[in-house]
């Protein structure tokens, strides 16, 4: 339903993206993961169309989002980092002006204004400005807009994001009840988000995926083992058979090969002296070690790190899991959400 193949996004000298690849299934409700600056608006911006990437492609419901981006953004719900509000407007006539430039025939526009209204439980500020809303209310209208017209892909950029503990649940649960109907890629840089409401979780890091696996299956590799990678001069072959007979050696893989040299991507179960093992016997082979770093680490730093914030987010109040896109003057915001949410 969702399809993003080998994309990069570069801001001047910044990678933002760097050549990721995902897919997400009709009906998943999947959670991008990732640390403050990882990239996951960076990337929704590319699936709903906001911003063309510097290289690879992006797909929604079959229809590439750069060249046939009206048949694509008609599937889409986004609902952006920062939702374009404009403060002067009634929610009412706010919805009235998203489903007319959404192409929503004019006779049906009250039923599914009335819908979404029911469906974000803002019914009753229907008739209030925008501006007077407080967060939660203008987070759930961010997500009225997002249903408006029915769309079946769903993609929220961290949808509870500065909402107080009670509204959090609320939206989390507005969220489930989404799922079954909708596909739906959400992002978040707490962990929670993901345990409560999502079936797979996709990792992102600095730019580039860490990992795609449901969050059990997550927590138990990072229990249970670790990966390093070694960069190996000898005979592929002979080095795999060599390494694998050490009894913490899980799999051996393959991930490169240039001239004599091979990457090779070694899983072991977590045992202090493991890599100490697998030097020796590559280098008592009389092979050569060009290097060796433990892949398994990035992604228990990253939990580490979503973990730590998670707790900040609990202690408290807004600010610590708002990440400062609460400040935002909405005027900034509008210009944003206009351009490209629409067309
Ligand atoms: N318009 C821009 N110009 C230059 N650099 C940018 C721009 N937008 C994003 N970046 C950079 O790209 C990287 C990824 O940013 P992005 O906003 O996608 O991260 P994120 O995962 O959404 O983070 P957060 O959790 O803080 O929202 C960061 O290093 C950021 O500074
Ligand atoms: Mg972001």
């Amino acid at each position: 339903m969702i399809r993003v193949e080998g994309v990069t996004k570069r801001y001047g000298p910044t990678t933002a993206v760097d050549n990721i690849s995902f897919e997400v299934e009709r009906g998943e409700i999947v959670g991008f993961l990732g640390p403050n600056g990882a990239g996951k608006t960076t990337t929704m911006r590319i699936l709903t169309g906001f911003l063309p990437p510097t290289r690879g492609a992006a797909s929604v419901a079959g229809f590439d989002v750069a060249t046939q981006p009206i048949e694509a953004k008609s599937r889409i719900g986004y609902l952006p980092e920062s939702p374009p509000l404009y403060p002067e407007m009634s929610v009412i006539d706010y919805l009235r002006f998203v489903a007319s430039i959404k192409h929503i025939p004019r006779k049906e526009i009250p039923k599914r204004i009335d819908a979404v209204l029911e469906r974000t439980s803002t019914t009753d500020v229907r008739d209030k400005l925008l501006g007077k809303l407080s967060k939660g209310y203008r987070q759930r209208i961010g997500l009225a807009q997002a249903l408006i017209h029915a769309p079946e892909v769903l993609i929220f950029d961290e949808p509870t994001s500065g909402l107080d503990p009670k509204q959090i649940i609320e939206v989390r649960e507005l969220i489930r009840s989404l799922a079954g109907e909708h596909t739906i890629l959400l992002s978040t840089h707490i962990l929670p988000e993901v345990a409560s409401t999502c079936g797979r979780v996709i990792i992102i890091n600095e730019g580039r995926i860490e990992a795609s696996d449901s969050l059990d299956n997550l927590t138990a590799r990072l229990e249970g083992a670790t990966a390093l990678l070694l960069d190996v001069e000898g005979p592929p072959d002979e080095v795999r058979r060599a390494l694998e007979l050490d009894l913490a050696v899980r799999s051996v893989a393959e991930e490169s090969r240039l001239g004599d040299r091979t990457a090779l991507r070694v899983e072991v179960d977590k045992d202090d002296r493991v890599a100490r093992r697998l030097a020796a016997v590559v280098v008592n082979s009389g092979w050569g070690l060009y290097g060796m770093r433990s892949l398994g680490m990035s992604l228990e730093d990253i939990f580490l790190q979503l973990t730590s914030q998670e707790e900040q987010a609990n202690g408290g109040e807004g600010p610590a899991a708002g990440q400062g896109s609460d400040g935002g003057a909405p005027a900034a915001d509008t210009a944003e959400g206009q351009e490209g949410d629409d067309r």
